[in-house]
């Protein structure tokens, strides 16, 4: 069993800077004991070199902020994702903000026939230039992946959509911009917002979003924003909301995907050492991706 990690120190897909320390965060946090302690053999890939444009390349094409930064970053990631999935490997990435998904999901699709995504977020990721409130690109990563957005973000990896709707299931939102809305009732995506978690509870969340899934894909890849994650729990990230998922169901969460046994990348992203409280969000991190991993207490 072997997972290869690459961390992707990108911070241009949103406005707060020190998001980009994130890989050195999860990395300080213990991981690859961690993993280790599981049986798992553990590639330490390094970083992704992310370029340091100037800022008056900020706005760049019209609403996309930094988009050649971020397009070249992508690509770039595709590449190395698409290299350990090749190696056999499990492909376990650390960010950065969220925009990394687009070269992540560039990297992995492509070996699937009908890849499944798991978008665990207070938001929806799923802006585009002309519905976006704020011209940062980590809002627009499930939009740019089911192929909706600029042509030099949907092609990376020179294919499109890299995902259909119907194989997504977005778990915690609580803040969805109109733009998006509007996306989610067009194309029937599946969400269980902070009002299904509650009524439902986690369990029966999970159990469901795990069935909807596994039947119709061959892969499904498990994208985890921090900010999902209540902001009590998981403070250092640069978009947090309040009343969301707690630390206890986000364990139960992730050791339901375990048994299910349908988890075949993931990421952990949003992580901002700056915002931080001594590194509690990073250790919240590695300690999901414990149970994702299969550790139990007894
Ligand atoms: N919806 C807002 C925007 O488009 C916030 C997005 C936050 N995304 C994230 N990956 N934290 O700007
Ligand atoms: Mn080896
Ligand atoms: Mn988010
Ligand atoms: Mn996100």
């Amino acid at each position: 069993k072997q997972i290869s990690i690459i961390g992707v120190p990108m911070d241009l897909g949103q406005s707060r800077r020190g998001v980009d320390m994130g890989p050195s965060a999860i990395r300080y946090a213990g991981v690859v004991e961690r993993l280790e302690k599981l049986n798992y053999e553990i590639h330490d890939m390094g970083d992704i070199e992310i370029g340091r444009p100037s800022k008056d390349e900020e706005v760049n094409d019209g609403n996309l902020k930094y988009l050649r930064a971020v397009s070249e970053a992508s690509d770039k990631l595709a590449l190395e994702v698409n290299r350990v999935i090749e190696s056999k490997s499990f492909p376990l990435i650390f960010g950065g903000d969220h925009s990394i998904a687009i070269g992540t999901l560039a990297g992995i699709s492509k070996h699937y026939k009908n890849l499944g995504v798991i978008w665990y977020d207070a938001h929806g990721d799923l802006n585009t230039s002309e519905t976006s409130p704020s011209g940062n690109i980590h809002g627009m990563p499930l939009a740019v992946s089911l192929g909706i957005g600029h042509p030099a973000l949907i092609n990376i990896a020179g294919y499109s959509p890299k995902v259909r709707p119907e194989n997504i299931v977005i778990i915690g939102a609580r803040s969805l911009d109109e733009g998006e809305r509007v996306l989610i009732r067009e194309k029937g995506i599946k969400v269980y917002t902070m009002h299904e978690i509650d009524r439902l509870g986690m369990t029966k969340v999970m159990e469901e979003a795990v069935s909807y899934l596994k039947s119709k894909t061959d892969g499904v890849h498990l994208s985890l924003d921090l900010d999902g994650i209540d902001p009590s729990d998981a403070p250092g990230v640069g978009t947090p909301v309040l009343g969301g998922i707690s630390y206890r169901e986000s364990h139960l969460a992730m050791e339901i995907l375990e048994e299910s046994n349908i988890i075949t990348s993931a990421e952990f992203v949003e992580v901002n050492p700056i915002l931080d409280e001594r590194n509690k969000t990073a250790t919240v991190a590695v300690a999901l991706m414990g149970s994702l991993f299969g550790e139990k207490l007894l």
